[in-house]
C-alpha cells in the first residue's frame, strides 16, 4: 500500500488536523512526520474542541494506530499534558500511540535559547513559538541532540547535563543571564523537573524503531496517513526564509521523518484555506490591514491554536499555492474555511505578484527581500452559509466558480471543501 498525505500548502493552520480527522476513517496509521510542539491541531466532533500539539489527529479513532515518526522533536513535558487532558477521552494511548525512538528531544535549555535568539533579533525576530524548535533541530543536524530512545540508556543524565551546560553556555556567551528567561512563566529549574519526571513517562509508552515498524506495517497491507505539520511556506528549504520552522514541511519531509521511500508515497492531499493566514514575521504579499482583514480575522477566528496570537490574514495567494502544489506533488487539494467568506459579496484572488513594473506569477526567492506588489481578479461571493450544505449537489455556483479558478491555476483538482471547525462539516466534490 502506499502512504497517503496531508500537507499544509500555506503559512500553517490551514485546518490540517480536522481534515487528518476527517480522513482517518478511512486509514489504518496516521503518522506525524516533522515538526514538534510548535504545531496545534484543533479537531471538532460532538460539540468539543480538542487541540494537539505533538499526537497525531488520529488518536480519537479507537483502532488506528497513531505514530510520532523520527522527523518529530519532543518535549516531553508538552507530550505528558497532551496526554493528561486525554485521559478523560478514555484514549488508549498505551495500546494506540508509538514513538519513534530516533526523535529528538526538546530539552527545557533548547527553550531558552529559543527565547534568547529572539531577544537578540530584536526587530527582525522570527516570531517563533518558543518552543525551542530551531534549536533542538540545531542540534540534531550539528550531532550534539538526544533522542527519545537515548532515555532508555544508563549514560542519559550524563548527556542530558553535558548538553544543558553547553546551551547555558551559549547564552552566557551572547551577554544575557539564563536566569532572565522563563519557561511558560516557570524558572529553568522548575520547569526542568517537571521535564524529567515526564520523560521518566515518556519511557514507558510504546517506543518503536519507527522505520521498522511503518514499513511492516505497509507490507502488511495497512492503510497510513502522514500528517504534516507547519506549512510549505514555513518550510525551512522552500518557505520565506528566515521567517521559516526548522524542518521540511513538504512531502518529501515524509521520507526523513518517517523512514520511508520515495516511491510508496501515494495522494498528497494539499490542504489551503479559502484566502490566506500567516503568524509570527514575515513576507506575506495578500495581506490586508484594513477592515477586510479584521473581518477575516473575527468570522475565521484567527487566533494561533498554540501561542493564541492574532493571525495575519489576506486575500489567496495564486503564485505562492501553485509553487506549494509543485514542490509538494499535491494529487488533490482540500479548501478549507470557505464558511468564513459566506458574507462577502465580492472576493479577490491575487494571480501575480508586480515587482519593479514587472509581472511576476510564481513566487520566487525575490519574494524574500522584495516587496511584491499583489495584483488581483474579483468574483461575486456565493453570500450563502456554507455550513449548511452536505452535498456537491447543492454547492452554489459561485463557489463552484472559485474552486474552478482554483483548479485552473494550480493544474490540481480541488476535491473537498471543509465548511466548518466540526467532522461533519465537510463537502467531498
Ligand atoms: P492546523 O494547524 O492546520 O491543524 O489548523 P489549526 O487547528 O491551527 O487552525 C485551523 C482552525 O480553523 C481551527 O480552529 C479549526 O477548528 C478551524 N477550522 C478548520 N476547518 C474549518 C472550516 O472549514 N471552517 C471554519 N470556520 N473553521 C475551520
Ligand atoms: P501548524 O502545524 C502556524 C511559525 C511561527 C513562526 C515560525 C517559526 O499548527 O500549522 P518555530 O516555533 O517553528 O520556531 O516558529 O513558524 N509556526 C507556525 N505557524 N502554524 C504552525 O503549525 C506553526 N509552527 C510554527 O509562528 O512564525
Ligand atoms: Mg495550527
Amino acid at each position: 500500500m502506499k502512504v497517503d498525505v496531508i500537507a499544509g500548502l500555506q503559512w500553517g493552520d490551514e485546518g490540517k488536523g480536522k481534515v487528518v480527522d476527517v480522513f482517518a476513517a478511512r486509514y489504518d496509521v496516521i503518522a506525524r512526520f516533522q515538526g514538534g510542539p510548535n504545531a496545534g491541531h484543533t479537531l471538532e466532533f460532538e460539540g468539543k474542541k480538542h487541540v494537539l500539539h505533538t499526537i497525531p489527529s488520529g488518536i480519537f479513532h479507537r483502532d488506528k494506530i497513531n505514530l510520532i515518526g523520527n522527523g518529530v522533536i519532543i518535549d516531553p513535558r508538552i507530550l505528558v499534558a497532551e496526554l493528561r487532558k486525554l485521559d478523560p477521552h478514555g484514549v488508549d494511548y498505551h495500546n494506540n500511540l508509538f514513538i519513534a525512538r530516533r526523535a529528538h528531544l526538546i530539552l527545557p535549555t533548547h527553550r531558552l535559547l529559543d527565547a534568547c535568539y529572539e531577544q537578540q533579533k530584536g526587530d527582525a525576530k522570527i516570531g517563533s513559538t518558543l518552543k525551542g524548535i530551531g534549536p533542538a533541530y540545531t542540534d540534531k543536524t550539528a550531532r550534539n541532540g538526544l533522542r527519545v530512545g537515548d532515555l532508555e540508556s544508563r549514560s542519559f543524565m550524563q548527556r542530558y547535563e553535558n548538553l544543558r551546560e553547553y546551551h547555558l553556555l551559549l547564552i552566557e556567551a551572547m551577554g544575557s543571564d539564563p536566569k532572565e528567561f522563563t519557561i511558560e512563566g516557570l524558572t529553568m529549574e522548575a520547569y526542568e523537573m517537571q521535564w524529567l519526571q515526564s520523560a521518566e513517562e515518556l519511557k514507558g509508552l510504546n517506543l518503536v524503531d519507527g522505520e521498522f515498524f511503518i514499513n511492516d506495517l505497509i507490507r502488511k497491507g495497512k492503510r497510513v496517513l502522514a500528517e504534516g505539520a507547519q506549512g510549505t511556506m514555513l518550510d525551512v528549504d522552500f518557505g520565506s526564509y528566515p521567517f521559516v520552522t526548522s524542518s521540511n514541511t513538504i512531502t518529501a519531509g515524509v521520507c526523513t521523518g518517517l523512514g520511508i521511500a520515495p516511491q510508496l508515497i501515494g495522494e498528497v492531499y494539499g490542504v489551503f484555506k479559502a484566502y490566506c493566514t500567516r503568524v509570527g514575521s514575515g513576507p506575506f504579499p495578500t495581506e490586508l490591514h484594513d477592515e477586510t482583514g479584521e473581518l477575516l480575522r473575527k468570522n475565521g477566528n484567527e487566533y494561533g491554536s498554540t501561542t493564541g496570537r492574532p493571525r495575519r490574514c489576506g486575500w489567496i495567494d495564486l503564485p505562492a499555492l501553485k509553487y506549494a502544489c509543485m514542490l509538494n506533488g499535491v494529487t488533490q487539494l482540500v479548501m478549507t474555511k470557505a464558511d468564513v467568506m459566506n458574507d462577502f459579496p465580492v472576493i479577490r484572488l491575487c494571480h501575480t505578484y508586480e515587482l519593479d513594473g514587472e509581472p511576476i506569477n510564481r513566487w520566487g526567492f525575490f519574494c524574500d527581500y522584495g516587496k511584491p506588489e499583489p495584483r488581483y481578479r474579483e468574483v461575486d461571493g456565493w453570500l450563502l452559509n456554507l455550513g449548511n450544505i452536505t452535498s456537491s449537489d447543492n454547492i452554489p455556483p459561485t463557489l463552484s466558480r472559485y474552486t474552478g479558478i482554483i483548479t485552473r491555476e494550480t493544474g490540481v483538482p480541488v476535491t473537498f471543501v471543509s465548511t466548518g471547525p466540526d467532522r461533519s462539516q465537510i463537502i467531498a466534490l
